[in-house]
């Protein structure tokens, strides 16, 4: 059997593990791999060639992806999904494992539907949100590098005691905000999925803590926060209470950097059970994890609605800002 293996959409460190992991078992079952570059875009464009053993060599540790990434307009088309699915079965390919997040894994599943050609997914994305897993691939990294940039800015805030608003990634999903907040012992985190996080909530909750005696804060903003992100509330509070206060987007650098040894583990479980169970016949779900065990989700969940972080969690940032 010969399988083909892609990364789509935000690259997130444990990708490579997870290639790597696809490549090695499908070597001990006697059968092949074909690497596709740039995603999706590498099945329009027919971009595929072997990969080794050799060829994965020492992949484990850097982020991004050896495979590149990207999003793929061109695959929205259903033309193009049933032309990637006949070009795949002409080329010998009997199953495509897609690494990726939730608009990958809708372009795996429209594939899987219409054409019949074996998909499965392997949650890659530092955003932490697709339904029926408790993790993703880079998260804990993602994570990890956030809160390590964050306690240098605490440094640097109770020197000056200056409010600081630290953006971080998250366009649709609050996962590495509160986390990231509770981690670095944030005094307000700003996220989309929340209702009570307005501007004056913000206010009352700066200014309890002024009173009682805290003379430098940090605000974690996600990037898609409905206030429209960190800069902005940083404008409104300097206008409004004339604040000699920092804004700093982490952006990008939270998406690289090596993956932590959580996303290397899962990331190379993932990739070996996805292998067995296309040899085995399954197809049409992707990988998961649920309280420590290994699952698999049929990829129709992928339209269920996606995970929120807990409301607790939020609250207890609150709680221990005290
Ligand atoms: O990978 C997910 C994510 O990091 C989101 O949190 C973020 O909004 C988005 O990717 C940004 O991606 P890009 O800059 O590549 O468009």
């Amino acid at each position: 059997m010969r399988f083909a293996v892609l990364t789509s959409g935000g690259d997130a460190p444990g990708m490579n593990a997870a290639i790597r992991a696809v490549v090695h078992q499908a070597d001990a079952l006697c059968m092949e791999v074909y690497g596709v570059w740039r995603g999706l875009q590498g099945l329009v464009d027919q971009e595929w060639r072997p990969l080794t053993s050799r060829t994965c060599a020492n992949i484990l540790q850097p982020g991004g992806t050896i495979l590149n990434t990207g999003r793929c307009q061109a695959f929205h088309l259903p033309a193009m999904r049933v032309q990637a699915a006949r070009d795949l079965r002409d080329a010998g390919v009997d199953g495509l494992i897609i690494i990726g997040g939730n608009g990958s894994f809708t372009a795996a599943e429209l594939l899987h539907r219409e054409t019949g050609f074996p998909c499965v997914g392997i949650p890659g994305t530092i955003d932490n949100d697709i339904p029926g897993t408790d993790r993703t691939l880079g998260f804990d990294t993602a994570l990890n590098t956030a809160v390590g940039a964050i306690d240098r800015i605490r440094d640097t805030a109770s020197a000056h005691e200056r409010l600081f608003l630290v953006e971080v990634m998250g366009r649709s999903s609050g996962m590495i905000a509160v986390n990231t907040a509770i981690a670095c012992g944030a005094e307000a985190v700003l996220y989309p999925e929340s209702e009570q996080d307005t501007y004056e909530a913000l206010v009352s909750q700066l200014r309890a803590g002024w009173e009682r005696g805290k003379r430098s804060s940090i605000v974690v903003v996600a990037e898609g926060d409905q206030s429209g992100g960190a800069f902005k509330i940083g404008e409104r509070l300097r206008d409004d209470y004339g604040l000699d206060l920092r804004v700093v987007v982490l952006g990008h650098i939270q998406r690289g950097g090596s993956p932590t040894a959580l996303d290397r583990i899962w990331g190379s479980r993932w990739g070996a059970e996805a292998v067995k169970r296309l040899a085995a016949g399954e197809s049409a779900f992707y990988m998961g994890v649920k309280a420590g065990e290994l699952v698999s989700i049929p990829l129709g969940k992928v339209h269920d609605q996606r995970p929120a972080p807990p409301k607790e969690l939020a609250a207890l940032v609150g709680v221990l800002a005290r």
